[in-house]
């Protein structure tokens, strides 16, 4: 059975925030790299069982890169969309900024895909609902989302 496709911004995290205290960081005083993935991982998630109403797993991890340094005080701002899906798995896009909650100004620091698999209730691979791109925005990420899954599933699984 087709499931109801859904728009990307039904189920979309516009801003999960993280206040960053000094036990985050890393021997550098800037935060632990670890902790951002984390919090990537937790928030795509969140978009993954929006979008499939399922319990999900995360299966591969692309393209997650550190573009600038996050500091003790500022807050990270979690922003995630699904991008597409296919048959059982969702690409969902991460965008993390860190904000200067005083001033209100805000610094792209990572971007990142997440591949996650919806899983029914015997933990095998299920069907989830395609995804309907509305905004150019979403278009443009959705054809996008399947030049990268290309390339994923080129490098296979060992
Ligand atoms: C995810 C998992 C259930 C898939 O099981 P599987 O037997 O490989 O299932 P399938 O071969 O049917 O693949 C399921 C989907 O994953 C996709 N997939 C598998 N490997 C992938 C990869 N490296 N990158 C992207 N997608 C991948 C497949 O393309 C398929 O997608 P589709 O149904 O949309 O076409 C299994 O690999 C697993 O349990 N992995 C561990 C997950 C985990 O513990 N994550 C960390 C904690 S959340």
């Amino acid at each position: 059975m087709t499931k109801t496709g859904k728009q990307p911004a039904e189920t979309a995290v516009e801003q999960n925030v993280y206040k960053i205290f000094p036990n985050d960081l890393n021997s550098k005083h800037t935060v632990f790299g670890g902790l951002v993935m984390g919090l990537c991982d937790r928030t795509a998630l969140i978009v993954a069982e929006r979008h499939s109403g399922r319990s999900c797993v995360t299966v591969a991890v692309d393209s997650l890169t550190f573009l600038a340094p996050a500091h003790t005080g500022e807050t990270l701002v979690v922003k995630a969309s699904v991008n597409r899906s296919w048959r059982s798995s969702m690409e969902i896009g991460v965008h993390v900024a860190a904000e200067n909650s005083f001033q209100g100004d805000r610094r792209h620091v990572v971007s990142a895909y997440l591949t996650f698999v919806a899983l029914d209730d015997d933990g095998k691979p299920t069907e989830v609902p395609p995804v309907l791109p509305k905004t150019a925005v979403e278009h443009r990420r959705f054809v996008a989302a399947d030049e990268r899954r290309a390339a994923r599933l080129a490098i296979g699984r060992p």
